[in-house]
């Protein structure tokens, strides 16, 4: 059952939930009245072409989002299909199959989606599934909820058609089983110039959705969640001014609620490129040992402006507009 037949059925047949529509999805009507005016969404500068953006050098998965939006499809499909490429690349131990497991050896994945109309999907925890942002989109569009957790999400993964996978590859196994002969848990800042990928879309149409995904940090504890499913820190989108994803300590990126931070300051008149800046100052500002770990935004607003900033030197994003892949170093807070 889709998910506003459910509440729509639920109200009916007095099934008595507690909460309302509003409170079951994420909308934010970008038509609402007290949306504040801000130089983001009331420019009306027509798209030359649509955009876009992902943390990290993700040059295949962003290319792809990049063309999918090329031929039509919109934000969120887009964004979709691209992070998909990372998430069934096994050379990537960060992300989907191939990812390095918690400390009990378990590959669990986290992910969520928002489209341009402020609803919203994810999943945490999750195993043997490659595609979780896929599965997050389900979790949006054919249940009553926001979030599935473990073997809740699993199991209504295969109800979705997705297929069993084993997720822990042999080279993972192997990096695990050397790193229990001297266990220690120390997230090391941009080790594998990769991490989480946040994706951001705008579509011909002027809409802009994304999509985060993750295997979160290396030999986390069993049943850590990071930033990457939780919408407004991993990734928040409001159509009406732009969105912004998230990819380093998800710890860090929680405490401040980082997306949404982006998105509520681009909303007061922020370039996405200040956004990002300021969303890093609340983390180096709020925690003395920033210098130890890496946090990293990027952000696009409505009329297509791109930022991106983060604590550590290495942080790549890329860019595709006009039919032209761009790999960008960020700016940074700590020089090498
Ligand atoms: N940003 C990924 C994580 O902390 O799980």
């Amino acid at each position: 059952m889709k998910r506003r037949t459910f509440i729509k059925n639920a109200s009916i047949s007095g099934l008595g939930l507690a909460v309302g529509s509003s409170a079951l999805n994420c909308d934010n009507n970008p038509k609402s009245s007290s949306t504040p005016e801000t130089k983001s969404n009331t420019m009306k500068t027509p798209l030359k072409s649509p955009i876009a953006i992902c943390t990290w050098a993700f040059v295949d998965a962003n290319a792809k989002a990049g063309q999918a939006l090329e031929n039509g499809k919109n934000a969120l499909d887009a964004a979709i299909a691209g992070v998909s490429v990372e998430e069934e690349n096994l050379k990537n131990t960060t992300v989907g199959k191939g990812g390095t497991p918690d400390r009990a050896g378990n590959v669990t994945l986290d992910a969520c989606v928002m489209d341009s109309t402020g609803d919203c999907g994810a999943v945490v925890c999750a195993e043997n599934i490659t595609h979780v942002a896929a599965l997050a989109k389900q979790v949006m569009t054919e249940t009553p909820h926001v979030m599935l957790a473990g073997q809740g999400a699993e199991e209504f993964a295969y109800t979705q058609g997705f297929k069993k996978e084993q997720l822990l590859t042999e080279d993972s196994k192997k990096a695990w089983e050397t790193w229990k002969k001297s266990p220690e848990y120390k997230p090391i800042i941009n080790i594998e110039n990769h991490d989480t990928i946040g994706m951001l879309c705008l579509d011909k149409d002027g809409d802009i959705a994304g999509a985060c995904t993750s295997s979160g940090l290396s030999y986390k504890m069993k049943g850590r969640v990071g930033d990457s499913p939780i919408i407004g820190s991993g990734l928040f989108i409001d159509n009406a001014i732009g969105g912004a994803a998230a990819t380093g300590l998800g710890e860090e990126i929680m405490k401040t609620v980082g997306s949404f931070l982006i998105v509520e300051l681009m909303r007061n008149g922020m370039h996405p490129q200040q956004a990002c800046e300021e969303a890093v100052r609340r983390v180096t500002s709020k925690n003395p040992n920033y210098k130890d770990f890496q946090v990293a935004y990027i952000a696009i607003n409505k009329a297509g402006e791109t930022g991106a900033y983060c604590i550590h030197e290495g942080f790549r994003y890329m860019k595709y507009q006009d039919g032209v892949n761009h790999n960008i170093l960020s700016e940074c807070v700590v020089k090498a």
